[in-house]
C-alpha cells in the first residue's frame, strides 16, 4: 500500500451529492431541510463556479414564463413533472426571502440587480441551514454498488485534489472513502472545461447501464470559413434585430457579428436546435417586405437604386457597413443601375435573399464558450418524477447531465432548481 493510501477515513451519508452546481445545491438544501444527512462533493475549489460567470456576472436565475418547450430532449414530457412541481415563483420566493434585489428583463427573464454571488452566498446559507456538508477539491475516484448492506447503497473513493504547489512538492494525495444511501449525479454538462465541467457524469451513468444521447456544445455562437468568414468578420461590431431560423423554429431576437462568427440572443438560441451540415436563415429586416419595397418603387421611382430604397425606407435601417457587405456579396453587378433597368424576377430573387440570408455555419465555438451541453442521459431511463435511475435503486440524477437542454433566458438554472429540488424530496 503506497503512502497516501495510508491516512483512510470513512463516513456514512443519507445522500451524496456529485457536483456543487445549481442542481446540486438545490437538491442538497431541499434534502438537508429534510433532515437527511448531506455530504456534497466537487474536484474545483469554489461551488457555483457556472452561477458566478453567468448572464455576465448577473445570473439570469429564472424566467417568469417558464413552460415545456422552452425545452430540448428526446423526451419532450420528460420535464413536465418537475417543472409543474417547482415552478419557478419558488426560486423567486426564495430570492426575495434573501433580501436580493433583482429585475425583469425582456421575455420574463430575471437578473439580479447586483452580482450572481447573491445567488451563491443564499444557496450556501440554505445548505449551511439544513446541515449540509460540502467537501471541494476532492476527486472521485471510484464509484460502487455497496452489496454488503442491505438496501444497498454506494461506497465512494476519492481523493484530495492536489494544489499545484502540494504536486511541485510531491505530497501525497490523502484518500477518503465514504458510503451512502442514494447518489446523486449533478455534474453538468461539458461546457467551458477551465470551470471544472468533466465527463464524470456520463462516464457513471454508463458505469451503470444507462445510455446517452449525442451531446454536443448548445447556446453557442456559430463559425464560419472561407468568403462567408471574412465577410462576417469585417461587420465585427454590428448588432441588428433579426428572425433567425431553420426548418423547425425560428426567434426573433438581436443578432451579433463577432471577430469569431456570429453570435447575439438569436444565434444561441437558434445553436439548441442546429445540426452540423444545416444552414440557418436570417431575415436581416423582418419587419419590411423587400421583394415588394424594390418592385414598389421600381413603379414609383424609377430612377433610384437599390442602396438608397433599402438605406431610406425600410422600418429598421439596416447599419451602412451591412448594406455595403451585402451589396457587394448579392447585387456588385447591379450595384449603380438604375431599378427601371433591373429585371423583376432578379429584385424579387434579392428581396428574398435579404428576408431569408441564407447561411452554412462550419461549425460553433464549441465548448469552450458554450453555455450549455445538449444531449445527455437519455431520459427514458430515469424516473421523471424523482429522478432515480431505472436501473440502479439509489442513484439519481439532476441538472444538465440529463438530456434536457433549455432556451437561453434562465430556462437552464430553472431546470437545474426543479430537477434538484424533486430529488431532494426523496433522497
Ligand atoms: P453545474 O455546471 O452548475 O455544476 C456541476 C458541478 O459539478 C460543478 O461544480 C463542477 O465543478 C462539478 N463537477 C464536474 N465534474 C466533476 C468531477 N469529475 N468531480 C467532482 N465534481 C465535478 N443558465 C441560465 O439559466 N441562466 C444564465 O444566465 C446562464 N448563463 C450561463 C453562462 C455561462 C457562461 C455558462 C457556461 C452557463 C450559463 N447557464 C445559464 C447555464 C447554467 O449555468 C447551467 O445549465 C447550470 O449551471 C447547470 O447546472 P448543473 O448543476 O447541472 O451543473
Amino acid at each position: 500500500m503506497d503512502n497516501h493510501r495510508k491516512a483512510k477515513s470513512h463516513s456514512h451519508y443519507d445522500a451524496i451529492i456529485i457536483g456543487a452546481g445549481a442542481s446540486g445545491l438545490y437538491c442538497a438544501l431541499t434534502a438537508g431541510r429534510r433532515g437527511r444527512r448531506v455530504l456534497v462533493l466537487d474536484h474545483a475549489n469554489k461551488v457555483g463556479k457556472k452561477i458566478l460567470m453567468s448572464g455576465g456576472g448577473r445570473c439570469n436565475f429564472t424566467n417568469y414564463y417558464v413552460e415545456p418547450e422552452h425545452f430540448i430532449s428526446a423526451n419532450q414530457h420528460f420535464c413536465k413533472s418537475a417543472l409543474s412541481r417547482y415552478p419557478s415563483w419558488e426560486f423567486i420566493g426564495m430570492v426575495e426571502q434573501h433580501k436580493i434585489a433583482y429585475h425583469e428583463r425582456e421575455h420574463g427573464q430575471l437578473f439580479c440587480d447586483d452580482s450572481a454571488q447573491d445567488i451563491v452566498t443564499m444557496l450556501l446559507d440554505e445548505c449551511a441551514a439544513a446541515g449540509v456538508q460540502i467537501r471541494l477539491n476532492t476527486q472521485i475516484e471510484q464509484v460502487q454498488v455497496n452489496k454488503n448492506n442491505e438496501s444497498e447503497g454506494f461506497q465512494l473513493r476519492t481523493c484530495k485534489k492536489l494544489s499545484k504547489k502540494e504536486i511541485a512538492a510531491e505530497a501525497q494525495a490523502p484518500q477518503t472513502n465514504y458510503s451512502c444511501e442514494s447518489l446523486v449525479i449533478a455534474t453538468g454538462g461539458l461546457s467551458i472545461p477551465t470551470m471544472g465541467a468533466s465527463g464524470l457524469g456520463y462516464e457513471l451513468a454508463q458505469q451503470f447501464g444507462h445510455h446517452l444521447n449525442p451531446i454536443d456544445a448548445s447556446l453557442v455562437p456559430f463559425t464560419f470559413t472561407d468568403k462567408t468568414g471574412e465577410l462576417i468578420r469585417s461587420l465585427a461590431g454590428i448588432s441588428l434585430p433579426v428572425i433567425a431560423s431553420n426548418d423547425r423554429i425560428s426567434f426573433r431576437l438581436p443578432l451579433l457579428f463577432t471577430h469569431r462568427g456570429l453570435s447575439g440572443p438569436a444565434m444561441l438560441q437558434l445553436s439548441n436546435y442546429w445540426q452540423t451540415g444545416e444552414y440557418l436563415s436570417i431575415n436581416l429586416l423582418p419587419d419590411t417586405d423587400i421583394a415588394a419595397l424594390l418592385l414598389t418603387h421600381k413603379n414609383s421611382h424609377p430612377k433610384q437604386l437599390i442602396r438608397t430604397v433599402l438605406a431610406d425606407n425600410t422600418d429598421n435601417t439596416l447599419p451602412k457597413k451591412l448594406l455595403t457587405a451585402l451589396q457587394t456579396t448579392l447585387w456588385d453587378d447591379i450595384k449603380d443601375k438604375e431599378l427601371a433597368n433591373i429585371k423583376d424576377e432578379r429584385l424579387s430573387e434579392l428581396g428574398a435573399a435579404i428576408n431569408g440570408w441564407q447561411l452554412k455555419p462550419s461549425g460553433t465555438e464549441g465548448y469552450r464558450t458554450a453555455e450549455v451541453t445538449r444531449g445527455g442521459v437519455i431520459t427514458d431511463e430515469v424516473s421523471s418524477k424523482t429522478m432515480q435511475s431505472n436501473y440502479q435503486n439509489g442513484l439519481y440524477f439532476i441538472g444538465e447531465v440529463l438530456d434536457v437542454t433549455g432556451w437561453l433566458g434562465g430556462y437552464n438554472f430553472q431546470w437545474a432548481w426543479a430537477s434538484g429540488f424533486v430529488c431532494g424530496e426523496v433522497v
